[in-house]
């Protein structure tokens, strides 16, 4: 065979072989509030679980830099963090422990901030492992921390699907419609879906996404996505004390049907093709890291 195609055929083999690779992306949902202590971590640790439970290949990424809040509720100590991925010295796969029902848990800890400054050789590690790991999980729900910090405001303007988590308080409802907005403008893909938390029932749930929906309908012309509401429940704060998630220690609790009725609604949506993915550049975890590293250095 002449060598210049014999090239060619080695060039093609090896597009296949990383088009093969690159098939599988993983759904990449941020979980973000404006105000902080809404129950983000509650809700992402829980529906995490609802989801495994229900056959998804799931992890949370805690992208947290103050407290550790997924090892919290879990009451887990994972030793490694994203950090050790970005200096090469593991893979993520390596660093995610598993949870409850299989729950895949990733430490962001020094690393989230790392990103910022990453280097080219450092790079190329790192995508390989952003690109196991996309083959690996069916989705990846990333838990971030109060407020609208740069790192924060990156992983929501990086995902395709947010979960903006509110309760009824009114600032609480400020902040969230502050979020949305930035989330409007910014990344106008991205498919918004409020969660009202810590309601008094459903109807009050639903009468709080349905006013959210109003305003952001009138000045943003933008439509919401409601993924629920969950009542507000001793239970949630007693399984926080115990260091156990409630959807485990108190499934049949309210807040537990809750979660587990907006898993299958997320799931739903998958089905009906109406879950978000990146139109155009890079997809699933991969596409995120790289969006956020670009984001970080702005
Ligand atoms: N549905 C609920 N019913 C009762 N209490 C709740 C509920 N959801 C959350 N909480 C309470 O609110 C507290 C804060 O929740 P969580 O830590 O999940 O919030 P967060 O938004 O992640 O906070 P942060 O912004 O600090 O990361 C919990 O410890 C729990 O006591
Ligand atoms: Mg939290």
């Amino acid at each position: 065979m002449p060598k210049d195609q014999a090239a060619t055929l080695r060039d093609l083999a090896a597009r296949k072989a990383s088009q093969k690779r690159r098939a599988h992306h993983s759904r990449v949902m941020v979980v973000a509030s404006g105000k902080g202590g809404v129950g983000k971590t509650n809700i992402a640790v829980n529906l995490g679980i609802a989801l495994a439970q229900r056959g998804s290949n799931v992890a949370i990424l805690d992208a947290d830099m103050g407290l550790a809040n997924v090892d919290i509720v879990l009451g887990l100590n994972p030793r490694y963090n994203l950090s050790h991925v970005i200096n090469g010295e593991r893979t993520l796969m390596e660093i995610m422990t598993r949870g409850p029902s299989g729950l895949g848990i990733i430490a962001g800890g020094s690393g989230v901030a790392e990103l910022a400054d990453i280097g080219q050789r450092q790079l190329e590690r790192f995508v390989a492992s952003l690109e196991e790991l996309d083959n690996a999980l069916d989705i990846l729900l990333i838990d971030t921390g109060a407020g609208i910090s740069r790192t924060v405001l990156s992983f929501a303007l990086a995902s395709d699907e947010a979960l903006v988590v509110a309760t009824p308080d009114p600032t609480s409802l400020a902040d969230a419609y502050g979020l949305i907005k930035l989330l409007a403008i910014r990344n106008p893909q991205a498919q918004l879906r409020v969660v009202v938390n810590m309601c008094e029932n459903e109807k009050s749930g639903k009468e709080v996404f349905d006013k959210l929906n109003g305003v952001a309908m009138r000045f943003l012309s933008r439509k919401l996505d409601y993924a629920g509401s969950i009542p507000r429940d001793a239970m949630v704060q007693k399984a926080v004390q115990e260091f156990q998630p409630f959807y485990i220690a108190y499934p049949r609790c309210k807040a537990a049907i809750a979660i587990g009725r907006m898993a299958e609604g997320l799931l739903g949506d998958e089905l009906a093709g109406n879950a978000r993915q990146a139109q155009e550049g890079p997809r699933g975890i991969t596409g995120l890291f790289r969006k956020v590293m670009h984001l970080v250095k702005q």
